[in-house]
């Protein structure tokens, strides 16, 4: 029996463009001989598409004209099964698209890999890969992430954070505070990604402003000591929590003109600066591949044991699953690590890591579906409900009508 999996991408994102070519890259290399691969993508503004045409990046070229070629969608439980129904039914009723066995979200930042289609998924129970909607959303809120991981004992620099709106009320705090660490600093929102909305500062000035413009972007501000000089080494991790395997590392490179890495040197480099070509069956397009790296770098003696290290237990603790990236930066003088933080749907899902590791993309692509639906058996087993006789007791005390508590 071949599974159908339907890869959801797109959704309302920065990031919404690169998960396209992400999600391009993971359906090429499902083997078609074991699954009916079923592409549904999300609008920017949270409509679900759905056809064949959907395979051909042209089609992207012009959202809103896809939007008129391609039938919008819906899911629908009916009995044991999730379906995907046409929005518009034909003379004879709807008739449904497809029944989906597993789902795979190539989706990045909000809305995506922030645990709202985990949540989503969940409520039609559908098997999906990666992690779940708890892992997922702490993977993308910078503020509980660091939280998390330093209430665990894992190296993160030195950091606080305020409510955006904070700037008015306590001021004289949140300077004294950034005082205290001292600069240059770096300002980010929680939970945006692809360094969108992250700044420098180097003086109270440049502070105030890098706070303003941080908080565009989300409710909540961190500011983190800059680790400097640096060098940024990520580790992929695939598997569940307390059974996971580690990559071969990277190091990535910013533009000489920027003082981080930011989304132009992530996703728009191509093959300059000594970027890693594509092999295999996915040469379209480039993602996250664009990025500047280099595989296996020299690294001080003991630290890359310590990254994956790092990498397994940042993984353990934050509860992740599937397919996940974690990045690091190194004091290059101290050579002190520190977890940067998680990616739960790393561009291009990190195959390029694990392809060098001995997993070749399509093995990858098996691997996370295999882990859905082993998770999906194990909730099988757990308990979520149980019968009471609550209601058919229940009284309603007097004058107590449409009260709400
Ligand atoms: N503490 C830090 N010191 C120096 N550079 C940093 C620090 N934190 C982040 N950066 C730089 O900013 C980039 C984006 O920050 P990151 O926290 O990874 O946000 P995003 O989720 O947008 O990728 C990093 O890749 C790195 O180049
Ligand atoms: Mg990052």
């Amino acid at each position: 029996m071949k599974y159908n999996i339907a890869v959801l991408f797109g959704g309302e994102s920065v990031e919404h463009e690169v998960s396209i070519i992400s999600a391009h890259q993971a359906m090429a290399a499902l083997d078609s001989e074991k699954y009916n691969v079923i592409p549904v993508y999300i609008s920017k503004d949270r409509k679900l598409f759905c056809s064949e045409q959907l395979f051909d990046m042209n089609i992207y070229r012009n959202l809103n004209e896809l939007k008129n070629r391609v039938p919008q969608v819906y899911f629908v439980a009916d009995q044991n099964k999730v379906i995907l129904r046409p929005v518009k039914s034909g003379f004879f009723g709807p008739k449904d698209l497809a029944t989906i066995d597993v789902a795979i979200p190539v989706m990045h930042g909000t809305n995506g890999e922030d645990g709202t289609i985990q949540g989503f998924l969940e409520m039609y129970k559908l098997p999906y890969a990666g992690c779940d909607l708890i892992a997922a959303a702490v993977g993308q809120d910078k503020v509980i992430q660091k939280h998390t991981l330093e209430n665990s004992g894992l190296p993160v620099t030195n950091w606080f954070w305020f409510y955006g709106r904070e700037i008015d009320t306590k001021k004289d705090e949140i300077l004294n505070q950034a005082q205290r660490i001292g600069y240059p600093l770096i300002l980010k929102p929680a939970c945006t990604g692809s360094s969108v909305g992250i700044n420098i500062a180097h003086n109270e000035e440049e502070y105030l402003w890098a706070f303003e413009e941080a908080a565009r972007y989300d409710s909540k501000v961190i500011t983190e000591k800059v680790v400097r000089p640096m060098r940024e080494i990520n580790c992929s991790v695939l598997g569940e929590p307390t059974d996971a395997v580690t990559s071969v590392l990277e190091e990535v490179f910013h533009g000489e003109d920027s003082e981080i890495l930011d989304f132009h040197d992530k996703y728009e480099q191509g093959n300059s600066k000594g970027a890693k070509a594509q092999t295999g069956a996915v040469k379209s397009s480039a993602g996250m591949v664009s990025t500047s790296r280099k595989v296996n770098p020299e690294l001080p003696e003991g630290v890359a044991e310590e990254i994956r290290h790092l990498a397994l237990e940042t993984f353990r603790t934050l509860g992740a699953s599937g397919v996940c990236r974690i990045d690091f930066l190194m004091d290059a003088e101290s050579n002190q690590v520190f977890v940067n933080e998680i990616n739960t749907i790393p561009g291009s899902l990190a195959y390029y890591l694990w392809s060098d590791a001995g997993i070749p993309f399509p093995q990858l692509m098996d691997k996370l579906v295999e882990l859905a639906l082993e998770r999906d058996r194990r909730r099988q087993n757990m308990i979520f409900s149980y019968d009471t006789d609550l209601l058919k007791n229940y009284s309603e005390p007097s004058g107590a009508k449409g009260a709400k508590r």
